[in-house]
């Protein structure tokens, strides 16, 4: 029987950062960045964007930068941070905005043990000022409230910061994750003025370092719309795994977790290319694997055996809902280009007078890729496999 002490794939939610797998490069870069800012009084931090795709890893690696620097590094650095998910109710004003980044600064902020006390009471004093701000603000008319600008970014950030620093911090990591709901749903020139705010605040001496993510669609539209915004940030893009990436997303949380099985190479390599090496795939194959299969070992043969339960579950769990996003015009297409014999396919192979739009509404949906050259591509090929047995039926 294999030891099992609790089952530690998760694919509902963010990876915890105790098994977080790969992307060493992007770990690497942060690390440094943080450590350079936060140890030298002079150098400024630089801004990140994380793009990539659903399921990809963003909010996971948030958390596993959360965790590297109020865990690991709390001993070298003094670092406060806080992780903002962004709603599309959040972006419909500058004003909702400022106050929901300022709320969730005042409750959902993260920092090492021992700063804990020391931090609580500032941020509880700030908390106070902010709603005032907020409560004024709401009380005047729209134009006034525009003149007087009650709630505003810069100055509150600043003031926190000057705070902070006298407590002993170094750095403030603030990190918003989907950003794309600024853009698709944000007030007209909501990124200029995020940017603008950003270079404030860095020109006025504070230091903030500012981590966003968003799907990789939105970079064009971001480049197009503000192009000084994309050049604040250093950009990163999550891609699925590559065979040993595969491989650490299945065998470090077994290990770290004590459970006692073996799986064979063949097996990984066959889970890899079955999943393509998207993490959220891995993880809940691998999580049914340990629910199914009570043994020591994992081999090729037995796995052959279970697969096609695993699959079925995650055509359930995940090609069901992702097939009812698409309007019965936009399905159509999707059978279409799933009987493609091509993996990679142009918008001519496709019999439909308006394919361009659908293409692009399906690519906006995430269901298809879009690459160069304006070629497509379904998102993952098990949907792939899906769609030919929705055919079939
Ligand atoms: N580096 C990683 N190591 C191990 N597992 C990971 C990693 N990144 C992501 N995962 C797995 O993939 C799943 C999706 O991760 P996560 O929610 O962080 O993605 P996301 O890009 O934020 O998705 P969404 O687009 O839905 O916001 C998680 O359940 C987790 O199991
Ligand atoms: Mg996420």
């Amino acid at each position: 029987m294999t030891k099992m002490t609790g089952n530690p794939f998760y694919a509902r939610g963010p990876v915890e950062p105790q098994y977080f797998a790969n992307r060493r490069e992007l770990l690497q870069f942060f690390v440094q960045n943080v450590e350079d800012a936060a140890q030298n009084k002079n150098t400024k931090p630089d801004n990140i964007t994380i793009l990539g795709n659903w399921g990809i890893g963003k909010t996971s690696t948030l958390l596993k930068f959360q965790d590297i620097i109020h865990n690991d590094k709390k001993d070298a650095i003094n670092v406060f941070s806080v992780l903002f998910s962004l709603k599309p109710s959040v972006c419909e004003s500058a004003d909702v905005f400022t106050y929901s980044l300022l709320d969730a600064i005042s409750k959902q902020y993260s920092i090492s043990i021992p700063l804990k006390d020391r931090i609580g009471a500032v941020i509880k004093e700030e908390a106070k000022i902010w709603e005032q701000w907020r409560l004024e603000s709401i009380s005047l008319s729209p134009e006034l409230r525009r003149k007087s600008r009650k709630l505003d970014l810069v100055d509150a950030l600043s003031r926190l910061w000057s705070k902070l620093e006298n407590k002993g911090i170094n750095l403030v990591v603030i990190m918003i994750d989907d950003i794309h709901y600024m853009l698709t749903e944000g007030w007209s020139g909501s990124l200029y003025d995020l940017r603008t705010d950003i270079q404030a605040l860095a020109t006025g001496g504070t230091k903030y370092l500012f981590i966003i993510t968003g799907p990789k669609f939105i970079y064009t539209s971001m480049h197009e719309m503000a192009e000084p915004f994309t050049r604040l940030f250093e950009r990163f893009e999550l891609n699925n795994f590559d065979l040993a990436g595969t491989g650490e997303a299945i065998t470090k949380p077994m290990r770290i977790a004590g459970i006692n099985l073996e799986i064979s190479d063949d097996v990984i390599e066959q889970i890899h290319n079955i999943t393509d090496g998207h993490p959220y795939f891995i993880a809940g194959m691998m999580r049914d694997i340990l629910r199914i299969h009570k043994k020591e070992t994992l081999t090729l043969y037995e796995f052959e055996q279970i697969k096609p339960r695993l699959i079925e579950h995650l055509a359930r769990t995940k090609f069901e809902d992702d097939y009812n996003k698409a309007t019965d015009t936009e399905k159509q297409i999707l059978l279409n280009c799933a009987q493609l014999k091509n993996k990679i396919f142009s918008p001519s192979e496709i019999e439909s007078k308006s394919r361009s739009k659908l293409l692009e509404r399906l690519a906006n949906k995430e269901l298809l890729v879009k690459l160069e050259r304006g070629k497509y591509k379904l998102y993952h090929p098990l949907f792939k496999e899906y769609l030919n047995n929705i055919s079939q039926k």
